[in-house]
């Protein structure tokens, strides 16, 4: 485990955070996947062993655990090599039936949690002179009725990694971010039938994309063979930021 690569990646129990430990797996790395859901996080550590994949049960959004996750990670692991800040939630509708709590709960998972793991990993990738941090955005930051607090939280943490890259690239600490689409996970599984035929409508493809989509462009900006890319954004979306399909 001391030898291999070592990549963080949060809400990693299911969807596409699972998908992307999955890929980091199989590309040789050493995964620790952070999750708030403990159940299912046990179901992953059993899938593999000691020496491939830790899951540690965390909530992202809470300062003081990912103090001491951070706090504890190079005597647990060694090296910090990558951060991907996957986790998100949503809460959906129109802005005047939506409640500020949905508003402060989605930015707190979506925007500040992120803020909070950057915060913790840039303080070990300085020092450590590399590093790699991806954001999970989503293409929705350019704009989805009934999203107004989650396109305001993806568009954050555009900022955000746009702001990392600048203070971090002298450091060689590369952030960039990436933009999914429509991806057939749990989260879009909760939406209603005929909105969801509707937003396939809507993509150049026609179609839904896969967590492994997503994984694949989070391993391109993990690999050691992207070394001049940062502050970026990367849309796996099926077409779709270029304007709904006529
Ligand atoms: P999902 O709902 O299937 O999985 C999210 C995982 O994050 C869950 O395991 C959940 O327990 C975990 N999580 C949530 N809040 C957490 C917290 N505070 N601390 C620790 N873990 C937490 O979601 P999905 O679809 O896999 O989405 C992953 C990311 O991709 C999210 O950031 C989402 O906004 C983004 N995304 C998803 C799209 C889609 O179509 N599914 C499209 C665009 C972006």
């Amino acid at each position: 485990m001391k030898s291999k690569r070592k990549a963080v990646v949060t809400g990693a129990a299911r969807g596409i955070g699972l998908a992307i430990a999955e890929r980091f797996i199989g590309d040789g790395y050493f995964v620790v996947a952070v999750d708030r859901d403990v159940e299912a996080g046990i179901s992953l550590q059993q899938r593999w062993d000691a020496g491939t994949l830790a899951f540690e049960a965390l909530d992202v959004s809470e300062e003081e655990g990912v103090r001491r996750f951070f706090g504890n990670f190079e005597a647990r692991y060694g090296k910090l090599d990558v951060l991907v800040n996957n986790a998100g939630i949503i809460r959906d509708n129109f802005i005047t039936n939506m409640p500020v709590e949905d508003f402060d709960a989605v930015i707190q998972v979506n925007l500040r949690s992120a803020w909070l793991m950057c915060r913790e990993a840039a303080n070990i990738m300085r020092q450590q002179l590399s590093g790699r941090i991806i954001n999970i955005a989503s293409r929705a930051w350019l704009g989805n009725p009934g999203q107004s607090n989650y396109a305001a939280s993806k568009a954050g943490l555009i900022g955000l990694t746009r702001v990392l890259a600048l203070e971090l690239g002298k450091s060689n600490v590369l952030v960039n971010a990436v933009a999914p689409g429509l991806i057939d996970t749990d989260l879009t599984r909760k939406l209603k039938a005929e909105v969801l035929q509707r937003l396939i409508e809507l993509q150049p493809t026609r179609s839904m994309g896969n967590p492994a989509d997503v994984a694949n462009a989070v391993a391109f900006l993990a690999s050691s063979d992207t070394g001049f890319i940062t502050g970026q954004v990367i849309y796996v979306d099926g077409g779709r930021s270029i304007g709904a399909a006529v």
